[in-house]
């Protein structure tokens, strides 16, 4: 079953499996990462995960946990594949490196961090993602996702007769609507939409008085407004926060109390 919430590891460098194992033992269920040196550190991400069973804290079966395949342009010299390599066999490399970061022998989540060119779903991604499809079939994946996408990238996608993704995960600006356009097509083809940057991309929203009064009503933090909105609208958010008691704050939004109203409200704010 997929989290409520996901906890992202990327840029936390050698805190990684420490901060890991924090946010499982606070409540996270759901881990986000991606085998892209550059940002996340995979490996680490596994120690924490082997400190927290080694606990009992959690087993392998009650964690969600979600990796990427990352096209050499978005890597640095520390690459988990072949660069010389047919971009189908990169990927099998990719996701048999996941596997041993992480420890596991299967990745709940297999997300293409993203497409080749911004302009739309080219036949580089198509191979990348039919590779994708031949791990979940052979059991080492079980969800497609795609992440960094338009409306344009999906609606090729869907033209071109592939199956569609499970997720799609996407930075979220409020001022376009918190990606409305492509939160209704996920809608429509029931993809789960998971947002990140909620809190990064949008301190206009941190600060707005709507907000602010929404918090101070229900005794929450701004930031509890926003992934309550989050959730209100069907998103699975991302935190990526390196503080214990925005862990817990994170984990309690739920609990804020937000009508119909004020969600729409928030929902239009841009
Ligand atoms: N697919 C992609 O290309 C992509 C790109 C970027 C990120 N991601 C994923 O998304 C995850 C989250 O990244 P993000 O861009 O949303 O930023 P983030 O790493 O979650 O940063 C959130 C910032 O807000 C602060 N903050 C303040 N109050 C907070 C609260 N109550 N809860 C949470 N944060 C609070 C945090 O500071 P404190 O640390 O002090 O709390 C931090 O500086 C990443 O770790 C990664 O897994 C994916």
């Amino acid at each position: 079953m997929t989290p409520d919430f996901l906890y992202g590891t990327a840029w936390k460098e050698n805190r990684t499996a420490a901060l890991t194992e924090l946010a499982i033992r606070t409540g996270f269920r759901g881990i986000d990462t991606a085998n892209q040196r550059r940002h996340y550190v995979e490996a680490g991400v596994g120690e924490g995960l082997k400190a927290a069973y080694r606990a009992g804290v959690v087993s392998r079966e009650e964690l969600f946990l979600q990796t990427k395949f990352t096209y050499q342009a978005g890597q640095d010299h520390r690459l988990p594949y072949d660069p010389e390599a047919a971009l189908s066999a990169q990927v099998a490399q990719s996701v048999k490196s996941s596997l041993e970061h992480l420890g596991t022998d299967y990745i709940d989540s297999y997300v293409l961090h993203g497409p080749a060119s911004g302009r739309g779903w080219t036949d580089y991604d198509a191979e990348v993602w039919a590779a994708m499809a031949r791990e979940r079939d052979a059991g080492r994946v079980r969800l497609l996702g795609v992440s960094n996408v338009s409306l344009r990238h999906l609606e090729d996608l869907a033209t071109s007769g592939a199956e569609m993704p499970a997720f799609v995960q996407n930075r979220c600006f409020a001022r376009t609507g918190w990606d409305h356009s492509v939160r209704a097509f996920c809608a429509r083809q029931q993809i789960r939409y998971q947002g990140f940057s909620l809190l990064t991309a949008n301190p206009e929203v941190l600060h707005h008085p709507l907000v602010a009064d929404i918090a101070a009503r229900s005794h929450a933090t701004p930031a509890q407004v926003v992934f309550r909105f989050a959730l209100a609208v069907r998103m699975l958010p991302l935190t990526g926060t390196t503080d214990a008691e925005h862990m817990r704050q994170d984990l309690v939004s739920p609990a804020v109390t937000l009508s119909s109203d004020e969600a729409r409200a928030i929902e239009s704010l841009a």
